[in-house]
């Protein structure tokens, strides 16, 4: 495994839509292992390929609860809705308040392609939305609210 350089908020690859992957491969598996690994090193809880410069549809969550693997991710439910704080890896320092439904559901694939859904709540619902919308190369600040007390 291997940290990868992340990508900040004007690099034009973090404002372009993803390619849905096709083949399910070993160099998916690198990608998606060198993606986890520098979510922890960051200490994120999401982290989307293009946040790497890959412009891919592959996803990795970790709110502390285990590691989720995403591929070509689709929201197909949402309920609620909740605001909170909200920042991302590629937009460092700034966080904001951000509304997000507040269950969401996804159906996604698995490292091997094989189709699964999966649900969350909070947090973990708030991930899904953010990450989701990292593939079609939009960041959170579009969504903020209101800033919170930065430090910068
Ligand atoms: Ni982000």
């Amino acid at each position: 495994m291997a940290i990868r350089e992340i990508r900040y908020r004007d690099d034009e690859i973090l404002h372009k839509p993803c390619k849905e992957v096709k083949v399910f491969n070993e160099r998916l598996w690198i990608l998606l292992d060198d993606m986890y690994e520098t979510m922890q090193e960051h200490n994120g809880v999401g982290l989307a390929a293009p946040q790497v410069g890959i412009l891919k549809r592959v996803v990795v969550i970790d709110i502390g609860e285990g590691k989720i693997e995403l591929i070509n991710p689709v929201i197909i439910k949402e309920e609620g809705s909740q605001i909170g704080s909200e920042g991302c890896l590629s937009v460092p320092k700034v966080f904001g308040q951000v509304e997000r439904p507040d269950a969401v559901t996804v159906k996604a694939q698995d490292r091997f392609g094989k189709e699964f859904e999966i649900s969350g709540t909070e947090l973990l619902a708030r991930a899904f939305c953010h990450e989701c919308e990292h593939l079609d190369g939009k960041l959170f600040l579009d969504r903020v609210i209101e800033f919170d007390d930065n430090e910068e």
